[in-house]
């Protein structure tokens, strides 16, 4: 097996731990070059973004961190985000021939249901990052009947191809496509046609739910820094963090 040129040049694998993100920072703390890969095959308390669990049964998915120190302002980290949700986008097109979608700001689904998330948690020093901590977890072989509350709202691979999957070649393919996405975002390609192209809620009317408050309009734009651009009755807001429900006619909640 060649050898990945910088994200997985090392990968530590463990049982089970806390959470993969913990000991990548833990990592970057102590000096450790960017790249290095920790890798769970379960998680005693895997963290989603805005406070939620990441729970997925043991040795079934993939759940990984990443150590970054990409050459950027604070900005990057936004960028990041993107270009692990389109990493994973492609992976599962180029590799499973399915058609996921992204919602802002950085789930991925299939068929309207989230089948992985990211988390990025960073530490900066003055006005550049010192380092990133890129969590992706990636439902694969369960199925979502294990967890019904989740159900109706995220789904596996498992459930969507109707069998199992090569979870190390998945998670190879990955490491290569982050590699080669990362090499372009750092030359200054903020990847913005592949995140466009495959983000679902442009031109429709959503609701966000900010840490202060509810906001109902029609999703215009995402910007280069990854705020949301939403147009509310007379005028327009940049959000920077917040939960996406789509309003279709049917009020059906996709997110
Ligand atoms: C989300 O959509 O809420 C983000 C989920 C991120 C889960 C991954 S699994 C690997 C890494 N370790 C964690 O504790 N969380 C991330």
């Amino acid at each position: 097996m060649n050898t990945l040129p910088l994200i997985g040049h090392r990968i530590e694998r463990y049982m089970v731990v806390a959470s993969t993100n913990d000991l990548v920072r833990a990592a970057a703390e102590g000096g450790a070059p960017e790249g290095l890969v920790v890798t769970a095959e379960e998680q005693a308390a895997g963290r989603g973004r805005l406070g939620r669990k990441w729970i997925v049964p043991r040795g079934t998915s993939l759940q990984l961190s990443i150590l970054l120190r990409p050459p950027l302002a604070p900005i990057a980290g936004a960028r990041v985000v993107r270009m692990a949700a389109v990493a994973v986008a492609h992976v599962l097109e180029q590799h499973l021939h399915l058609t996921p979608v992204l919602k802002w700001p950085n789930d991925v689904l299939l068929g309207g249901r989230k089948c992985a998330g990211i988390l990025l948690e960073s530490s900066l020093s003055g006005d550049r990052v010192d380092y990133i901590v890129l969590g992706i977890g990636l439902n694969v072989n369960y199925t979502m009947r294990v967890y019904p509350e989740l159900a109706p709202r995220a789904t596996t691979l498992q459930d969507v191809v109707g069998h199992e999957v090569d979870c190390a070649a998945l998670e190879r393919a990955l490491l290569v496509e982050l590699n080669a996405l990362y090499a372009r975002l750092v030359q200054g390609d903020v990847l913005m046609d592949e995140y466009r192209a495959r983000l679902k809620l442009l031109g429709q009317t959503i609701r966000v739910a900010t840490a202060t408050e509810i906001l109902q309009g029609i999703a215009r734009d995402v910007s280069d820094d990854g705020a949301l651009i939403l147009e509310l009755d007379n005028r327009s807001v940049k959000l920077y963090a917040g939960d996406v429900t789509i309003l279709q006619e049917n009020a059906l909640d996709v997110s």
